[in-house]
């Protein structure tokens, strides 16, 4: 069993990284944000029925790297990736990087949602194998962490990140070549040996949503 050698590596090239949005203007991303609400929320707390997870709170350099993927075709083009095709064809209020930049840096600054609670999910497993496989990236209490690039996943809700951790699986995200941290989630999504491990998984990160 490998002991995650790749938050380190992560660390030593974070400094090839793009620069963050510095000059972001979140009062005009709360603009560009409208159209978005109709599937997101109002303030951006997701909507499981339509499949929209929530976006508030979430790092901005993450959301802004997931629209450029979504834009490229690095996310959402494979076939059989329904929600990710939904979610592609949403891009037209955003022309160009400033407005990527200004609207994910208004969807940072929002109040992070609390997920509801997992049914059935045993949380001492769940701990268990978050913090032996999740938590080197994700931090201790799934809140993120900018420097490896890992979003924060506390919060969003259980449906999503299922659907995530089974895309990076399957292959239908984090394999386009040019998807450089997808492709390193996707050697993470092997890591859960049971259905019933990821499911408890899932409750102890909602837990962790609900206690902040
Ligand atoms: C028609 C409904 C719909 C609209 C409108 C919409 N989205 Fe989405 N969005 C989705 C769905 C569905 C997903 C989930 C895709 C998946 O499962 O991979 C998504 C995913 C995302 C993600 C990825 C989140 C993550 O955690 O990786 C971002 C960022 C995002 N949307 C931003 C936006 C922005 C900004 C707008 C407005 C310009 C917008 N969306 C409009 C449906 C929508
Ligand atoms: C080596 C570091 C690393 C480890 C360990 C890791 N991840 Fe990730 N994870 C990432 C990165 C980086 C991303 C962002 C990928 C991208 O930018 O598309 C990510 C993205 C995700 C997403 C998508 C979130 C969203 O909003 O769409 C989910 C779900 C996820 N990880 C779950 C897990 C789970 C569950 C585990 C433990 C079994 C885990 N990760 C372990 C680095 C890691």
């Amino acid at each position: 069993m490998w002991r995650l050698p790749l938050p380190a590596l992560l660390l030593c090239c974070s400094a090839l990284a793009a620069p963050a949005a510095a000059a972001a203007d979140a009062v005009r991303g709360a603009t560009l944000y409208a159209p978005c609400a109709a599937c997101h929320g109002a303030q951006a707390l997701g909507n499981p029925a339509l499949q929209a997870p929530a976006l508030a709170g979430q790092d901005a350099g993450y959301l802004a790297r997931q629209l450029r993927n979504f834009r490229a075709g690095t996310r959402g083009a494979t076939d059989g990736d329904t929600a990710g095709a939904t979610m592609r064809a949403q891009l037209a209020p955003l022309p160009d990087d400033a407005a990527i930049d200004d609207v994910a840096a208004w969807l940072a600054s929002l109040p992070a949602p609390r997920a509801a609670a997992v049914d059935g999910a045993l949380l001492r497993n769940g701990s268990n194998y978050y913090q032996s496989k999740c938590g080197a990236c994700h931090g201790a209490r799934a809140e993120g962490n900018p420097a490896l690039f890992a979003p924060r996943l506390a919060g969003l809700d259980a449906g999503y990140l299922a659907r995530q951790y089974r895309n990076f699986a399957a292959g239908l995200r984090g394999t386009d070549p040019a998807d450089r941290y997808g492709r390193q989630m996707r050697l993470m999504a092997t890591a859960l040996p049971a259905e019933t491990d990821l499911r408890d998984v899932l409750g102890f990160i909602a837990s962790q949503s609900q206690q902040e």
